[in-house]
């Protein structure tokens, strides 16, 4: 073997052995094999030997050529097989250490008391429905029996959306009750209606420990034939007991709503003290929590029921109201600042 050609090995193999990475060694494999390469120039300079060298020589070089690709390829395995063995290293879980805890939320208060309300409802045969929050005055005000200029309206003063030239019944709001679902309902035309209907409704109210311009109502529907206010005061009654205890009473308090006739407020016996009196129903033992009443004759007509031969009831509960006071929340704001603290006790 010519002298330059074995000095050429031994460089390369050193050089090959050496490398400590796969880029340094492609650059070795470039510096000897490439076309350009040490290797390449002894084949390229062959044309000057006599031509009984050449074969010879030729055939050097070949083996020359073999042996350092065979020992290029066994570096590159190699390292290969380092740079795993230096990666799982590196990434070894330490069992031992402790977890990182899932931080798992869960149902709002507001959605718990609506569940466990619908739950009730559902029990005794009702359809949980949805209507828009952004709505028709129509719905709203004017097939309850609150036509323009009614003074309720301005009880409700809402957010609107825009005014019509059509006339006031085409102006859209957001919906200050979910009443406008009873309305959208009657209206479909199906008999006999059996509905609750929960959802956001929003009043222009400043914020206080009671208020809040967006809470939640469920809406309540009755409409079939010989309806009857008893059987209003009978749902009223199993609804409280289930929802706030066996021992509830219910007592009815002559009011007025537009959309209903006769109307009433619902108040609840104080599920704290039982009817004695306390804090939490300030002394008198009971808890209003809901408004009904029979729907009223003009409703149903106006909705396209004929109210000789229909008769309806309806309700209508504050949800913030009712999750308050079996949670004995005092402040409304706690329900919307969703401080996690608070939610966290639910
Ligand atoms: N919509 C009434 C309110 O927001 C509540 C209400 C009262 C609903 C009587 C009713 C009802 O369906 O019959 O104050």
């Amino acid at each position: 073997m010519s002298t330059p050609l074995q000095s050429i090995k031994e460089a390369a193999e050193k050089k090959i052995a050496e490398a400590l990475n796969s880029e340094t060694l492609e650059e070795v494999r470039v510096a000897i094999l490439g076309k350009k390469g040490e290797l390449t120039q002894i084949l390229k300079s062959m044309k000057d030997l006599t031509p009984e060298e050449r074969p010879k020589v030729g055939q050097q070089v070949n083996e020359v050529r073999a042996l350092l690709e065979e020992a290029l390829q066994k570096r590159r395995a190699e390292l290969k097989h380092a740079l795993l063995t230096e990666k799982l290293k590196r990434e070894t879980i330490d069992v031992t250490l402790p977890g990182k805890r899932f931080a798992r939320g869960h149902r709002h208060p507001n959605q718990i008391a609506l569940e466990d309300l619908e739950r009730v409802f559902i029990g005794m045969g009702y359809e949980v429905v949805e209507g828009p929050e952004v709505e028709y005055d129509e719905y709203n005000f004017k097939l309850l029996n609150i036509p323009a200029n009614h003074p309720a309206k301005d009880e409700q003063d809402t957010f609107y959306i825009t005014r019509s030239p059509e006339g006031a019944d085409k102006d859209i709001l957001l919906r200050t009750q979910t009443s406008s679902v009873q309305a959208r309902i009657m209206k479909q035309g199906k008999l006999p209606i059996k509905i609750i209907s929960p959802g956001r409704v929003f009043r222009s109210d400043e914020v206080d420990a009671t208020h809040s311009p967006s809470f939640h109502q469920v809406e309540g529907l009755v409409v079939g034939k010989g309806v009857t206010m008893a059987d209003l005061k009978g749902t009223l009654d199993q609804f409280a007991r289930e929802f706030f205890g066996k021992n509830t009473r219910t007592k009815l308090r002559p009011h007025h709503f537009p959309f209903t006739e006769p109307s009433a407020e619902v108040d609840v016996t104080c599920f704290k003290c039982g009817g004695k009196g306390c804090s939490v129903c300030k002394g008198s033992g009971w808890i209003e929590i809901l408004g009904c009443g029979m729907v009223h004759p003009h409703v149903l007509e106006m909705c396209g029921i004929d109210p000789e031969e229909y008769s309806g009831f309806a309700f209508g509960i504050g949800l913030e109201r009712v999750a308050l006071l079996k949670y004995e929340i005092d402040d409304m704001r706690l329900l919307y600042e969703n401080d996690v603290r608070f939610l966290n006790q639910f």
